[in-house]
Formats: C-alpha cells, sequence, structure tokens
C-alpha cells in the first residue's frame, strides 16, 4: 500500500481513460514484485550492518560509523581427548592475539597502584637468578612462562587444591591474554602467612628474594596475588567468582537493606585463630545484648547436608556484616563485602590482601576495634541504626567496590600487570627446569575429579579477550601514600572518639 502511495503522482500525471487502467494494472503489479525485492535487500542489507557482520566501515566513502566488527572470537573448548590420548598438550589454542577492538583501554581501579608498592623493593636491582632461587626454600611450586607457555616445577604438596586452581587462574590468564606476558620465572607459596621478613633485608643491596602467596602484611615482602577462590572452591560449595557474584546480585535484590535484621552477622569456624575465639564472647545470650548474631560454621554437617546452611548468597539477610580474619587473610572477606550491608571490620588489620588496601573506613567499611570486639560491635550497629542512610552508603560503596572494581575481568588484569611488571624486572633469561611439565588447562581439569573438574568447566576461559587489559595507574608518590595513610588513620580514629564518648556517656548515665 505505501508503495503504491508514494508512487501515486508519477501514474496520475499521465492518467489518461481505460487504456491507461489496463497498463497501469500491469505496470503496479510489476513495480510491486520489484519494490518487494528491493525492500528485502534493504532489510537484508541493515540486518547484515547491524549484526555486525558487514563493516560498513570498509564499504562507505565517508566513515558515518566507526563501528569496529565484531568477528566472533574463535572458541577452543576443553580438549580431553587429545589429552586422554596422548597425554600431552594439545598445541591448539593461539599463542599469540591481536585484539580488534583496539579502543582505548580503560584505567584500572586505583589499588591496582599497589602492584608498584609491592615490586618496590625490586626497582632498583631487579630480580637475580639468586634472588629467585633463594625462595625455593618455602616455596611450594617453581613457575615458568616461556613463549607463552606454562612450565611448572613442584617442590613440594601444598594444602590440596589451592595449587591446581592457582595454576588453573593463571593458565587462564594466558589463554585471555595470548601472548602477552613476558618470558617469567617465579616462586609461589600456598600457605597462609608471609614468610620474607623486611627486616632481614635491609639496605640498598639486600638481596630479597621475591615470592608470590595470598597475603602479607606490613613486615612481610611476600607478593600478595589472587588467591585460588576466585575458580571455585568445590570442596566447600564455593562457585567461580563470576557465578558467585551474580547469586549474591540476585539475592541483594531480593531483601532491601532497611528490611534485613538490624544486627551484625557472622559465620565462619572460630577455632582457626584465638581472636575469632574472642569475638563468640559477643554473641546475643539472655543477659547481654551486642547486637551480633554469630554462628559456627559446622564442617562435618555441611558437607553431610550438603552447605545447605553456609549457601554464601543467602548469608545476606543481616544489615551488619563482621569481617574477621582467620589465621591469615579471609577468602571469606570478598563475600562479605558483597552484600550491600556495611562491613564492620576488626581493626587494625593483620593481614592484607590484593584488595583491602583500596578501600577506606568509613567510605567502604565501617573500622571496629579489635581489642575491645563486643562494646565495639554493639555502638557500630546502634550508630548505624541511627544513621541508617550513611549505613545504606557504606554498604553500598563497599559492595560497589566488589561487584564492579573486581569483577571478574579486573581480577585477571590485576594477575596480568603484576606478572607482567614483575617480568620487567627480571635479570635473567628464563628456562625450562629440568624437572618441570608444560601445563595447559587440558593437563589440570581432564585428569580431575568432578566436583574439580566442574567447577573448571565453569571458570574456563573459552577464547581470547577481544580487548587490551586495562591501564595501569602509575605508582603513588611518597606524598600522595602518606596522604593515603593519613586518611584512613584519620577516619578509623574518628570512629573510635564517638565510640568511646558514646559508652563514656552511657558508664555515667547508669551510675
Ligand atoms: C598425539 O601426538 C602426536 C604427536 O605429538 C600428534 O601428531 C597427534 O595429533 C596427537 N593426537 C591427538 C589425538 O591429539
Ligand atoms: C532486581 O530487581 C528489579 C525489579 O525488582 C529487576 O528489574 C532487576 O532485573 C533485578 N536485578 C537483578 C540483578 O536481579
Ligand atoms: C548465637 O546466638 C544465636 C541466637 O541465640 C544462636 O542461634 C547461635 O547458635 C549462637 N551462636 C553460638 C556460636 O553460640
Ligand atoms: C542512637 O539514638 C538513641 C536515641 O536517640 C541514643 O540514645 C543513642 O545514644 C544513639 N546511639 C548511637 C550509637 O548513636
Ligand atoms: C548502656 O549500656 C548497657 C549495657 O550494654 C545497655 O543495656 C544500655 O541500653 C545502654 N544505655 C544507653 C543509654 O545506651
Amino acid at each position: 500500500m505505501m508503495n503504491s502511495f508514494w508512487l501515486r503522482p508519477a501514474y496520475q500525471k499521465h492518467s489518461r481513460g481505460t487504456k491507461w487502467l489496463k497498463l497501469n494494472k500491469t505496470l503496479t503489479i510489476t513495480t510491486r514484485v520489484l519494490l518487494f525485492l528491493f525492500f528485502f535487500a534493504l532489510l537484508l542489507v541493515s540486518v547484515l550492518i547491524f549484526g555486525g557482520w558487514i563493516n560498513l566501515g570498509n564499504y562507505s566513502a565517508g566513515k558515518f560509523f566507526d563501528r569496529t566488527p565484531i568477528l566472533p572470537p574463535p572458541e577452543f573448548p576443553l580438549d580431553c581427548v587429545a589429552w586422554d590420548h596422548n597425554k600431552t598438550c594439545p598445541n591448539n589454542y593461539p599463542i599469540k592475539y591481536e585484539p580488534t577492538n583496539h579502543h582505548p583501554s580503560s584505567t584500572c581501579p586505583d589499588y591496582f597502584r599497589w602492584i608498584h608498592e609491592d615490586l618496590k623493593h625490586w626497582k632498583g636491582t631487579g630480580v637475580t637468578r639468586d634472588m629467585v632461587e633463594r625462595a625455593r626454600e618455602s616455596a611450594h611450586f617453581r613457575l615458568v612462562i616461556l613463549h607463552g607457555k606454562v612450565y611448572v616445577e613442584k617442590f613440594v604438596e601444598s594444602i590440596p587444591n589451592r595449587e591446581s586452581f592457582t595454576m588453573w587462574g593463571i593458565l587462564q590468564l594466558l589463554r585471555l591474554y595470548p601472548g602477552r606476558l613476558p618470558d617469567l620465572e617465579l616462586m609461589f607459596d600456598n600457605d597462609d602467612r608471609p614468610v620474607i621478613a623486611s627486616k632481614d633485608y635491609r639496605g640498598p643491596n639486600a638481596a630479597a628474594p621475591p615470592l608470590f602467596r595470598y597475603c602479607s602484611d606490613q613486615w612481610n615482602l611476600d607478593i600478595v596475588f589472587p588467591d585460588w577462590t576466585f575458580w571455585g572452591w568445590p570442596e566447600t560449595n564455593i562457585k567461580p567468582w563470576r557465578s558467585i557474584l551474580k547469586d549474591i546480585k540476585e539475592g541483594n535484590n531480593k531483601t532491601k537493606w532497611r528490611d534485613r535484621v538490624p544486627y551484625a552477622y557472622w559465620r565462619g569456624n572460630p577455632d582457626v585463630a584465638s581472636w575469632r575465639g574472642d569475638l563468640m564472647t559477643c554473641n546475643v545470650t539472655d543477659k547481654d545484648d551486642w547486637n551480633t548474631h554469630l554462628y559456627v560454621q559446622n564442617w562435618e554437617e555441611e558437607v553431610r547436608t550438603g552447605f545447605k546452611q553456609s549457601n554464601i548468597a543467602d548469608q545476606c539477610t543481616h544489615r551488619y556484616k563482621i569481617y574477621i580474619e582467620g589465621y591469615g587473610w579471609s577468602v571469606s572477606e570478598k563475600y562479605i563485602f558483597a552484600c550491600d550491608s556495611p562491613v564492620l571490620l576488626m581493626t587494625p588489620p593483620r593481614f592484607h590482601d590484593f584488595f583491602i588496601r583500596g578501600m577506606v573506613p568509613q567510605r567502604h567499611y565501617w573500622p571496629v576495634k579489635d581489642n575491645d570486639k563486643c562494646r565495639s560491635l554493639k555502638f557500630a550497629v546502634e550508630y548505624g541504626n541511627n544513621h541508617t542512610e550513611k549505613a545504606e552508603e557504606i554498604g553500598a560503596a563497599g559492595s560497589h567496590f566488589i561487584h564492579e572494581d573486581m569483577k571478574m575481568e579486573y581480577v585477571y588484569d590485576y594477575i596480568f600487570h603484576l606478572l607482567n611488571e614483575y617480568g620487567k624486572l627480571l635479570k635473567f633469561k628464563p628456562t625450562i627446569p629440568p624437572n618441570a611439565i608444560e601445563f595447559c588447562a587440558e593437563s589440570v581439569a581432564c585428569p580431575a575429579e568432578e566436583i574439580w573438574r566442574k567447577s573448571m568447566e565453569e571458570s574456563l576461559e573459552k577464547s581470547p579477550r577481544n580487548m587490551l587489559p586495562c591501564t595501569l595507574p602509575p605508582s603513588y608518590d611518597l606524598d600522595e601514600l602518606k596522604a593515603l595513610n593519613d586518611e584512613k588513620f584519620m577516619l578509623t580514629k574518628q570512629v573510635e572518639k564517638w565510640e568511646n564518648e558514646y559508652w563514656k556517656n552511657n558508664l555515667t548515665k547508669n551510675q
């Protein structure tokens, strides 16, 4: 109908008598067919352009759209057939990949700046083979990246699966950014506590051994690396980070902050450290109400009932969540922060993982005193319930940090930059150690038992990322670092002051 409407003026011009009527009829039929074909072709072209199969940039003289073609990246699922057949790594995964998406990449979140701090000790001297060898003493394995391939030399058994999931993570990083990391060689320790005491390595020629692990503290030089649970912790029913973030986000949506239980919540194993034992004395009883609900995680019971009680995504029921370290840092930290509820963080923390140094008290969390736990928790909860807007904001900011600045893409980028910067410091040419074997996704996942294999398949990176890593921000200068530490100190002291005033008034009132 539209067709004949558009063409009507042309016909009307020549419309004469009955002869025309006949002609008109035949014409209309032919034009209709032609027009139909024309519009069909037009539609097809637009669909192709819209779907990204035709890149207008290549065909139009003037560039109307600056649209990079979305080429479906090649996918490489696990090839366990090849592995089972040969017990060697299949060579099908590309060892180099140039992303077609050249848009300038974004700057990484600020906490990446701590990468420079962690490697600062070696900035002047570089890392020599001798330094690396001296880290062997407490390392569980040596990792070599050479021409984009991974070789591992194992020294001693570590706590089961920490090692294989850490290795798995590094292999996924290489699948994501093939050929982008320099050749390097590093030592990794899977245990909880840092061991390279800085007091033993003072002075310009103090050749400290570089050792990677999951946490460090202010007295040690150990280099922090994201822990293995980002790729899942199947023994405790914890899914890979990408999946669990999604679950928690959905859970957060179900109970709005104001409708949550106006208490502070903690669930875990109190036996791993004395400070956790202390915390348990703050549980609500008939006599005392410290505004907390604390629960012991009974592992045997949980294993038996399939972790019904400890599903992390179901633990966002309270307005406040307590974070307390274990024997070292605790992997629970990131999950506790993801709930949209303010985290009451035991201060001062003894250890740091790779991200906590990017968080600021009163902005991302609420500091509570480790040496006066119960009274501090009671004040924090009461204060939050009196200042609900502020509390809700802190909860949202901490959660935003976790869901956005620590999404899996950034976790990979953090490891990328950490290894890249470390690799630049090497003063020697890495070689394949005689006792090392080549590692690939297949060699880790294919022989793994069902539950581990499932987690690995879920966290498998199937293709190279069609994008460059985020841009690493520069290191802090001394003034910036001092300002940052002063700010954190001041904001913590401020809370302490409010708290002390509260308890002083409370005591006088009760006398
Ligand atoms: C096994 O290894 C050989 C030689 O490395 C290779 O040619 C062959 O394709 C491999 N088989 C499979 C099933 O991958
Ligand atoms: C949250 O809930 C809103 C509406 O209640 C819905 O539109 C949104 O998709 C939900 N988001 C998530 C992540 O579940
Ligand atoms: C803490 O108190 C709650 C509520 O009375 C109780 O259910 C829970 O078992 C207690 N936790 C511990 C560790 O005793
Ligand atoms: C909360 O508000 C009540 C009532 O105004 C007040 O008595 C109490 O001291 C406040 N507590 C805190 C921690 O601000
Ligand atoms: C003072 O502290 C006691 C003991 O924790 C508590 O029961 C009481 O409600 C507090 N009083 C005020 C005014 O906050």
